[in-house]
């Protein structure tokens, strides 16, 4: 294949992190940019210099013809974007966390399973470099408890601070952690997860999050994994990953290196590139040569890591254990 034509839905923040990496490939060509607020398209197009900008999505889709698409749009945007791009027989990019609605997400990846297409979901932790050597390591090792954290402050995007347009802390951002934890250990059998609220009293004009969250997850082979999740900003919370294995401490500090803790010594590892890079490279030598084993997370895969995050709002509102 020459060129991957590559036009773009969404043309915020993140998708300027794609565009930052693309720009630096010789193999992609840019054809189309459409958002909601044209401005944002105008401004990405002009950074590439190269491509159209639309107002109406059909019409780019249909005009520019792109080769693959690039989806990202905020989380409560997903359901009718996707049936146009799924119905051209587009192969694309998508950022997690895919859909806020249950129905949407199954009936979206039913959709894409019909067509057989080639996607991609943006879990960009998967491509650390040093992940796959944790996972080797970890194999047959007598692991129990698991500890994950995501804590931060508020984000500011004007979607984030309601439930109905962000999904929740968990389903948003904690999920990379819940990926990477799938990606190590396997399926997740049962969710339970509790939430409270009361600290954040800023202005956030419609903010109805949970200001902090522990979610309980008994894994298919038996371990627990918590993960701490919080939105005030709290001190001392570990962001990644705490692995208590028998005789062996294993702690994975968020996207950027881990540490196997044995009695006598200890290894490091620090991430060598960067995930965004590696991510949009594994996908555009997917797309290149339809060799799919390059991508780490598909839709079909990222659709289990969102279950797990609507499971976890499931509970916190019905203090109900979930069964996946
Ligand atoms: N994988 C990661 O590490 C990562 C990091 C940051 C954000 N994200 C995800 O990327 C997505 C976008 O986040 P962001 O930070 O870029 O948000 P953003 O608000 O900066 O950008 C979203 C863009 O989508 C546009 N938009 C809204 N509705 C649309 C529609 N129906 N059609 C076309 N365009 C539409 C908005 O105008 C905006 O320009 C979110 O789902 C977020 O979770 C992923």
């Amino acid at each position: 294949m020459g060129k991957i034509k590559l036009a773009f839905i969404g043309c915020g923040n993140r998708m300027g992190n794609h565009l930052n990496e693309l720009k630096n490939f010789d193999d992609v060509a840019f054809v189309g940019f459409y958002d909601v607020r044209p401005e944002r398209a105008q401004d990405k197009q002009a950074r590439v210099g190269q491509g159209k900008v639309y107002d109406s999505l059909t019409e780019m889709l249909d005009d520019a013809k792109p080769d693959a698409v690039y989806i990202v749009v905020p989380p409560d945007q997903h359901g009718l974007i996707e049936p146009e791009v799924i119905s051209r027989g587009i192969p694309f990019f998508i950022e997690k966390p895919l859909a806020i609605d249950k129905e949407v997400a199954i009936r979206l990846a039913e959709q894409v399973k019909e067509k057989n297409l080639m996607t991609c979901v943006g879990f960009q932790d998967r491509y650390l470099t040093f992940l796959p050597t944790l996972k080797e390591w970890l194999v047959g090792k007598e692991i129990g408890l698991v500890e994950g954290g995501w804590c931060g402050g508020l984000p500011r995007p004007y979607w984030y601070f309601k439930y109905a347009t962000c999904g929740g802390q968990i389903l948003e951002q904690g999920i990379h952690v819940v990926d990477t934890i799938r990606y190590l250990f396997g399926e997740v059998k049962t969710v339970y997860c509790a939430g409270g609220r009361g600290i954040i009293r800023e202005e956030a004009e419609g903010y109805d999050l949970h200001d902090f969250a522990t979610a309980v997850f008994t894994m298919q082979d038996g371990k627990i994994v918590t993960l701490q999740s919080a939105l005030y900003d709290p001190k001392g919370c570990h962001n990644g990953l705490k692995i208590y294995a028998k005789g062996a401490k294993i702690i994975y500090n968020l996207r950027d290196s881990a540490e196997i803790q044995l009695p006598n010594e200890t290894h490091f590892y620090k991430k060598t590139e960067s995930n965004d890079m590696r991510i949009n490279r594994s996908w555009i030598d997917a797309l290149q040569t339809g060799d799919r084993s390059l991508i780490l997370s598909d839709y079909e895969d990222g659709l289990k890591s969102v279950l797990i995050g609507l499971a976890c709002n499931e509970s916190v509102f019905s203090g109900n254990v979930i069964e996946l």
